[in-house]
């Protein structure tokens, strides 16, 4: 595994010369427009990196972006990779881990997300506080990578509460209502039951999803700090369920995009 990840990262370095980027950004599903924002230096296709996992997902368009946000370098995942496309949990933390070779410092997560807590909204963002790993497996199963971190790794502060504060702030500030929660990472593909709707709420989730997890239990292995944000894009209590449409998220995400956008770029600056 360590061969593969410094292959990967030995070809990004080559064909970036060297850029050294100081945050990773993982865009999830209808929230890739963060990218117009930067300042692009180098685009790389996941397809042409030796050992990356190639996207499926239509809605992900698979590339990794280097550039400047808010003057600070840093490497965009635009399109991640899902467990429930059959990519084992080692590939869907590839990147993360790639990004920790290439020296990045601190990692910002979104998603898209179900909404759990009566009391948000469709386009609602949500900074995650905590999480509940619902997903069958994770990434550190199996003989551990002690390059990258050691066997039991502490959990009890996943998300960093420096960069949660500075985000409250900033929502403050800018006049948006910004919530904090507890995001469920389920494995899907298919969306939850009433029954499981209900079951996520009694056991404490604010907000379902079917990713990020992995991909901050990687980072926090490694000692990364996480900031990561949800973005509501269906309500999911009794009184509020419907049929999900795709169409109807990617059009909650847009919405909500750029609060996101402007949220992060506000965030990178003030690291
Ligand atoms: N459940 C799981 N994942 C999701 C949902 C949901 O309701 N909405 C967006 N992603």
């Amino acid at each position: 595994m360590m061969q593969l990840l410094q292959d990967s990262t030995r070809y990004i370095q080559d064909k970036t010369g060297g850029f050294a980027p100081e945050f990773g950004i993982i865009l999830g599903t209808g929230l890739g427009a963060l990218v117009n924002e930067i300042e692009v230096k180098h685009s790389l296709s996941y397809a042409d990196i030796p050992s990356f996992p190639v996207s499926t997902v239509e809605s992900h368009s698979g590339k990794l972006i280097f550039g400047q946000l808010a003057g600070r370098n840093v490497v965009v995942m635009q399109g991640r990779f899902h467990y429930y496309e059959g990519y084992t949990m080692d590939e869907v933390v590839f990147p993360v881990r790639v990004m920790k070779l290439l020296g990045v410092k601190k990692l910002i997560v979104s998603n898209a997300a179900g909404g759990l807590n009566p009391r948000f909204n469709t386009s609602d963002l949500m900074v995650i506080t905590d999480h509940i790993n619902l997903q069958p497996s994770n990434p550190l199963i199996g003989k551990n990578l002690d390059e990258l971190g050691p066997r039991f790794p502490d959990m009890s502060e996943v998300y960093d509460e420096g960069m949660i504060r500075q985000a409250m702030i900033i929502a403050e500030e800018a006049d948006f209502d910004l919530s904090e929660g507890v995001y469920a990472s389920v494995p899907g593909p298919m969306l939850e039951t009433k029954a499981e709707y209900h079951y996520l709420s009694v056991i404490g989730a604010d907000a379902v999803g079917m990713s990020t997890v992995p991909e901050v239990i990687a980072a926090r292995h490694m000692g990364m700090p996480v900031f990561a944000l949800s973005v509501i894009t269906d309500m999911c209590t009794p009184d509020r369920i419907k049929k999900v449409v795709l169409a109807e998220i990617l059009e909650a995400a847009a919405i909500a995009e750029p609060r996101m956008t402007m949220l992060i770029r506000e965030l990178i600056r003030q690291q």
